[in-house]
């Protein structure tokens, strides 16, 4: 059986063990990062369960942005500050990262992490009007689940996402309007 249910500060050694397995070095969020986005927006920051395991076994983060304006950069960087962008009144839910560990992968618990914080957010916060995120070109699972879900590719940053021990790689910036 799966449930769903709000980051807590104590859940972060989960947390991290997921962000371990689930992105290359130089990508990985920190824990201080973790930490603070589940103190400003812990609405917005869910986990995943099932009895199969004692700990989370996936997770799902992300911030409300104002207005309705174009993505800024410097809001999207590796280890930006939810506390600066993150606006309760925001018209844009921002996924900031998503990870699933690699045994429970390719039973569709990625894109149930994503509808459900989509469902809590928009029922909690009816003034969203958009969902929007940043996949790297190579993360194939991950951008197939997106366009599963309605998201569509709006723009591109060439070589956003920087691991340490492999090439650059191209951040696709995907959309998904909420009707
Ligand atoms: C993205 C992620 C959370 C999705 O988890 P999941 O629900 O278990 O999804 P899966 O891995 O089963 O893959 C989802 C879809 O992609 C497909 N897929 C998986 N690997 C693929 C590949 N290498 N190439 C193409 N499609 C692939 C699956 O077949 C599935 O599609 P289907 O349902 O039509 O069969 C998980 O893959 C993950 O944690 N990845 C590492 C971190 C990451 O990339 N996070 C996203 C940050 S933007």
């Amino acid at each position: 059986m799966l449930s769903f249910r709000q980051a807590t500060i104590n859940d972060i050694d989960s947390i991290i063990t997921i962000e371990e397995q689930s992105f290359a070095a130089g990508i990985k969020e920190a824990r201080e990062v973790f930490l603070e986005r589940i103190r400003v927006f812990p609405a917005g920051f869910l986990l995943l369960e099932t009895k199969e395991s004692d700990s989370p076994i996936g997770y799902i983060c992300s911030e409300l942005w104002p207005g309705e304006h174009e993505l800024q950069l410097n809001n999207l960087t590796l280890g930006h500050s939810i506390q600066k962008v993150h606006h309760p009144q925001g018209q844009k839910l921002y996924i900031s990262s998503m990870g699933v560990l690699p045994e429970f992968r390719g039973r569709g618990y990625g894109e149930l992490l994503l509808n459900q914080l989509i469902a809590v957010i928009t029922r909690d916060y009816p003034q969203v009007k958009s969902v929007v995120l940043i996949v790297s070109e190579n993360w194939l699972a991950a951008r197939k689940t997106y366009q599963k879900l309605g998201f569509q590719e709006i723009g591109l940053i060439p070589a956003f996402f920087q691991p340490v021990d492999t090439p650059s790689e191209q951040g696709i910036i995907m959309r998904k309007k909420i009707s």
